[in-house]
C-alpha cells in the first residue's frame, strides 16, 4: 500500500530535509503535494529525480491526502491542520502549536510509540532539543528512574529556520572582511558570539524553549513528577545543537552501565574516547540520524548523580526524521484514517 503525502513548509529547512529523507527511506508515497506560502508557488523542487511544482497553501490542498507534514510554524498550523484533519488526513506537526493539547500525542518513535494509538487526527513532533535529549535518558530511566534533570544546551542557528543558517554565514563572512555583522532573521549577530535562546520570556524567568524541555518532557515519559531545569543557549553551528545534561537518581548510577545501555540505546550512538579526549562534536553529528552520546561521568558533587554530553542533528532527528519515523508507524501499526 502506499499513501498520498503533503508536506507544507516544503521550502523550510525541515521541509527540505524531508524530502530528502522521504526519498531516502523510500516511504511509500502514491502522491506527493509540496505546498508552501505564495512566495513559493511555482518553484520546483526534486524529488526522486522529478521536479515537482510547489502550490501556495490552500483549503483545496488537503483533499485526498493521507498524511500532512506541516512544518511551517505554530501560525500556519493553526489555520490548516484543522483543515486537513476534516478532509480525512492525519497531521504531523513539527511547529509547538498542539504538543501541550491533552487530545494530541506527542511522540518521539524510540519512546513513546503506544501513544500513537491514542491520535484523533494530529500527532505532535516534540521540540528539537527535547527529542534528542529523550533519546539519551530515557533508556536509563527505564532502568532507574530520574528524579531531576539539569540541562544546558547549546543550539543551532538551524532551528531559527533556513534564513537564520544563511544568516550566519553572511554574518561570518562579514566579520572576516572587518565589516559589522547584521542582525535581521536572529536578534543579535550569532557568528563569532553566542547568546540565550531567542524564544520569548516567560513570567517565571524561563524562555519558552527552555519550558518545553521541562513540559514536553513530562509529557514523553508520561511522568509529571520528574524534575527538569534548562538553560538553553544559542551557538553559531549550523544545524546540530549539543547538550550537556546532568541526571540525578534515587540511587547511584554506575557510569558502565549506563555507557552499557546507551551503547544498545535506540536512535543512539556512543561517541567516547577518554585517551584522545575525543566526544560527540556537533560536527560529527550534523546529518547522521543518531544521537551522539559521551562524557558520562559520575557527577562528583551528587553521589546519585551522572553527567552526560550529546549532540544530535536539529533538522534530522530533532525535526524531519523524527516526523518521518512517526508516519511509518502510523503505517506499521495500521493508525491512518
Ligand atoms: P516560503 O518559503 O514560501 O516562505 P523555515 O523554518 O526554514 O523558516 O521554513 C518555513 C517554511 O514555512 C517555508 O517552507 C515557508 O514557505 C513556509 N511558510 C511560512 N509561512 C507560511 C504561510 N503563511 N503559509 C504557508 N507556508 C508558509
Amino acid at each position: 500500500k502506499s499513501y498520498r503525502v503533503a508536506i507544507l513548509g516544503a521550502t523550510g529547512a525541515v521541509g527540505t530535509e524531508l524530502l530528502e529523507l522521504l526519498a531516502s527511506r523510500n516511504f511509500p508515497i502514491a502522491d506527493l503535494k509540496l505546498l508552501a506560502s505564495e512566495r513559493s508557488a511555482g518553484k520546483t523542487l526534486n524529488f526522486k529525480g522529478e521536479n515537482l511544482v510547489i502550490e501556495s497553501v490552500s483549503d483545496r490542498s488537503f483533499e485526498n491526502v493521507d498524511i500532512v507534514l506541516a512544518s511551517a510554524g505554530g501560525g500556519t498550523s493553526k489555520t490548516w491542520a484543522s483543515v486537513a484533519v476534516e478532509k480525512g488526513a492525519v497531521v504531523i506537526d513539527n511547529s509547538s502549536a498542539f504538543r501541550m493539547n491533552p487530545d494530541v500525542p506527542l511522540i518521539v518513535p524510540e519512546v513513546n510509540p503506544e501513544a500513537a494509538a491514542t491520535h484523533k487526527g494530529i500527532i505532535a513532533n516534540p521540540n528539537c532539543t527535547t527529542i534528542l535529549m529523550t533519546l539519551a535518558v530515557w533508556p536509563l530511566h527505564q532502568v532507574k528512574p530520574v528524579k531531576r534533570i539539569i540541562a544546558a544546551t547549546y543550539q543551532s542557528a538551524s532551528g531559527a529556520g533556513a534564513k537564520a543558517m544563511e544568516e550566519v554565514k553572511i554574518q561570518t563572512a562579514a566579520i572576516l572582511q572587518g565589516q559589522q555583522p547584521v542582525a535581521e532573521v536572529l536578534p543579535y549577530p550569532l557568528a563569532f558570539n553566542l547568546f540565550p535562546h531567542n524564544s520569548p520570556l516567560t513570567d517565571v524567568g524561563y524562555c519558552e524553549e527552555e519550558l518545553k524541555m521541562v513540559n514536553e518532557t513530562r509529557k514523553i515519559f508520561g511522568d509529571q513528577d520528574i524534575r527538569i531545569t534548562a538553560t538553553c543557549v544559542r551557538v553559531p553551528v549550523l544545524r546540530a545543537h549539543s547538550e550537556a545534561i546532568n541526571l540525578e537518581f534515587e540511587t547511584p548510577f554506575n557510569p558502565d552501565e549506563a555507557r552499557a545501555i546507551l551503547s544498545n540505546a535506540p536512535g543512539v550512538k556512543l561517541v567516547e574516547d577518554w585517551q584522545r579526549n575525543y566526544f560527540p562534536m556537533p560536527i560529527d553529528a550534523s546529518g547522521k540520524d543518531e544521537v551522539l552520546v559521551g562524557r558520562i561521568r559520575q557527577d562528583i558533587s551528587h553521589a546519585c548523580g551522572l553527567e552526560l554530553w550529546l549532540c544530535g542533528d536539529q533538522i534530522r532527528k530533532g525535526a524531519a526524521l523524527n516526523a518521518v519515523q512517526i508516519a511509518e508507524l502510523l503505517v506499521e501499526k495500521n493508525l491512518l484514517k
